[in-house]
């Protein structure tokens, strides 16, 4: 049984002030921890407080990139080992928005996820198509090499921690979702990619979230969905209510 996963990307949206109403908003719900994982992915400066904040509560906090040495000379980066020592459990890695402005490879999206785990955060490895790849009916071949890619060299057990978020490029702030059923396809042809490199095991104990214009209004029929283990969302995780909204969903 995979325990649902809703997590917020908030992005480089809000300031410590708002960071602290939105958690004085979510701090008083309820979340049956035995059925949700329930995170909260911020810009680094809201992290300190909010994990002050969080501490002992149903949500996890977690960051929307780190940089895969421990340490060094590398200006204006944060670590693994930085964000595990404030106590942030989740980060996201590799999000298309990286990819695409940061110049991230599947290269850098490999040793992110690697020291990810071995700082003992739970990587949220993010792939997803263009509209050109899917209009040319590319989806599932690049997916699973991205999957491929960020997995390679990890061991049963890491592949088992980590998360994975499909979001298809064209989904991401547009209001256009992917259909439960085509999110769902790909969400399927991850799971066989990571059978094929990893194993029964593993493939069916790693959580996959689809993500793409999540909000309260469609995502009881995504988590319908057999392959569709939560979401990944932005623009719907900035508003208290819908946040938890999502999260209720899933519980
Ligand atoms: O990380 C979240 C995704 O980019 C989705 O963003 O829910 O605003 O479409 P969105």
């Amino acid at each position: 049984m995979r325990k649902p996963v809703i997590a917020g990307n908030w992005k480089m949206f809000k300031t410590v002030g708002e960071a602290n109403s939105f958690w004085e908003a979510v701090s008083g719900a309820t979340v049956d921890t035995e059925k949700v994982e329930a995170v909260i992915c911020a810009p680094y400066l809201q992290l300190p407080s909010l994990v002050q904040s969080a501490s002992g509560s149903a949500f996890h906090i977690g960051a929307q990139n780190m940089h895969e040495e421990q340490e060094g000379a590398f200006t204006g980066e944060i670590s693994g080992a930085m964000l595990k020592d404030l106590g942030v459990t989740h980060v996201i890695i590799g999000h298309s928005e990286r990819r695409q402005y940061f110049n991230e490879t599947d290269d850098s999206v490999n040793a992110k996820t690697k020291a990810a785990l071995e700082q003992g955060l739970t990587p949220i490895v993010c792939v997803g198509e263009s509209l050109e790849q899917r209009e040319a009916g590319d989806t599932e071949t690049i997916v699973s090499n991205q999957v491929a890619a960020a997995f390679e060299g990890l061991t049963e057990e890491q592949v088992e921690k980590t998360i994975v978020a499909y979001e298809p490029i064209w989904a991401i702030g547009t209001g256009k979702t992917a259909t439960a059923d085509d999110a769902n396809q790909v969400c399927q042809a991850i799971r066989e990619t990571l059978l094929d490199l990893h194993g029964e095991e593993a493939a069916n104990a790693t959580r996959i979230l689809y993500g793409g214009s999540v909000k309260p209004a469609n995502i009881d029929e995504l988590l319908t969905k057999e392959d569709i283990d939560g979401a990944l969302v932005g623009g719907a995780s900035l508003e208290a209510e819908s946040y938890l909204q999502l999260v209720e969903a899933a519980q």
